[in-house]
């Protein structure tokens, strides 16, 4: 019955890959540390993923008013949050000054 049991291990070994696969595409991609990342985290990722939010960079101008644009489709920020929000943006995923 060998053929049989190498059979069976190699399905486990498929349903293994799967699973870490799986666990993978769940973690949240990795915010660089800093002031504001939790804010982010909180108010950014709750209609959609944050790849959306950090896969293009913006100048600060731009930021405020991507964040202004989700204000309007219902995202609840303080004028605190905003600014937070804002400067990390910035920081982290903004334009080399001109
Ligand atoms: C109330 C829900 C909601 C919240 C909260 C929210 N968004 Fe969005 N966001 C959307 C929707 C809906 C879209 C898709 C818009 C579209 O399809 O054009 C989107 C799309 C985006 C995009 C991609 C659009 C583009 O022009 O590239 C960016 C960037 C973005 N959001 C940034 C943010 C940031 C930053 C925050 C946190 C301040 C945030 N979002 C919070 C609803 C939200």
């Amino acid at each position: 019955m060998r053929p049989q049991r190498s059979r069976t291990l190699g399905w486990l070994a498929g349903a293994a890959t799967v699973q870490a696969l799986a666990a993978w595409g769940q973690t949240p991609p990795a915010l660089p540390d800093g002031t504001g990342r939790e804010t982010v985290e909180r108010a950014c990722g709750q209609c959609h993923s944050l790849e959306i939010v950090l896969r293009t960079h913006r100048s600060r101008g731009q930021w405020e008013a991507r964040i202004d644009e989700m204000i309007a489709k219902g995202a609840k920020l303080s004028d605190e949050d905003i600014d937070v929000i804002a400067d990390y943006l910035t920081a982290h995923f903004g334009l080399p000054p001109p």
